[in-house]
């Protein structure tokens, strides 16, 4: 087992997140499946980290944990020194599917976020209007998301995920669905927002180049159960070249330890 740790990770400053000795069962009539088992991991403040690894190996399971959406683990879990107890506002979550509302408008969907929060409506509308215009859909505010593109509805997907401004942001397979061309197109424009906001992010994908292209360091799951088989950093700068020999070798060692 090779488990390399990225110089982020010696910094004196707290993690953002700190998942401690975490296992998940989900137990069913049919019998126990271990999703995850003693996995420990922490994420600096503003890092990008990849998970990946073969489906089923608990990738969703551990985002879901830590967006609060799965109350039952062993293991703790602190974000920003609080255990984490169910889902928040400052964890953004974005879906594979963008799970917009069908009967509202982007700027409806988008505003969701806000709706609870104590905040003049005028600045609710405005604080809308920024981050339609941060993803790219400017103009689009009053469309309905069967008027919009697979990687547009994305785009409006991570929108929503912002609006409130979260510390953190949780994506799982945001840009699975997508063509080739939308996907780098997306891919490009997640990384220029992550450097506008600064917040760190969890990015599950099951494409080794978009991990590369985007993280800091990527977590490879083993299969079931998932454990922690190794952390692969990446020290290449921003943008990277995916054709360039360092890109293809990092992507050559991931492809070896998912036994490829
Ligand atoms: N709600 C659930 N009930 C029972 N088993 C589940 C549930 N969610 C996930 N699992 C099981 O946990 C394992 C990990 O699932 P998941 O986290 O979705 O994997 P991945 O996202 O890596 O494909 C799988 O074996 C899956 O069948
Ligand atoms: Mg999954």
């Amino acid at each position: 087992m090779s488990f390399a740790v990225s110089s982020a990770s010696s910094a004196a400053v707290a993690p953002a997140l700190a998942i401690e000795h975490v296992s998940k069962r989900f137990s069913s009539r049919t019998g126990t499946v271990v999703a995850l088992d003693d996995v420990s991991l922490t994420l600096e403040p503003n890092e990008s980290l990849a998970i990946v690894g073969r489906s089923g190996c608990g990738k969703s399971t551990l985002l879901r944990l830590i967006g609060g959406l799965e109350p039952d683990f062993e293991g703790r879990i602190r974000f920003e020194g609080q255990d984490i107890a169910g889902p928040g506002l400052d964890r953004g979550i974005v879906f594979q599917d963008h799970r917009l509302f069908p009967w509202l408008t982007i700027s409806q969907n988008v505003g969701i976020a806000l709706h609870e929060a104590a905040m003049p409506e005028a600045q609710k509308r405005q604080r809308v209007a920024e981050h339609i215009e941060l993803v790219g859909l400017s103009g689009f505010d009053d469309a309905f998301p069967h008027q919009l593109s697979g990687g547009m509805l994305q785009r409006a997907a991570i929108a929503r995920a912002l609006t409130a401004d979260p510390r953190l942001l949780l994506l799982d397979e945001p840009f699975g669905a997508l063509d080739a061309f939308n996907k780098i197109n997306l891919q490009q424009e997640l990384l220029r927002i992550w450097h506008v906001r600064h917040i760190p992010m969890i990015l599950v994908t099951h494409d080794l180049e978009e991990a590369i292209y985007l993280c800091d360091r990527i977590v490879v799951l083993s299969p079931r159960p998932g454990r922690i088989q190794s952390i692969v950093p990446v020290t290449l700068s921003r943008p990277r070249d995916r054709t360039s020999p360092e890109f293809t070798s990092i992507r050559k060692e991931l492809l070896g330890q998912l036994g490829f």
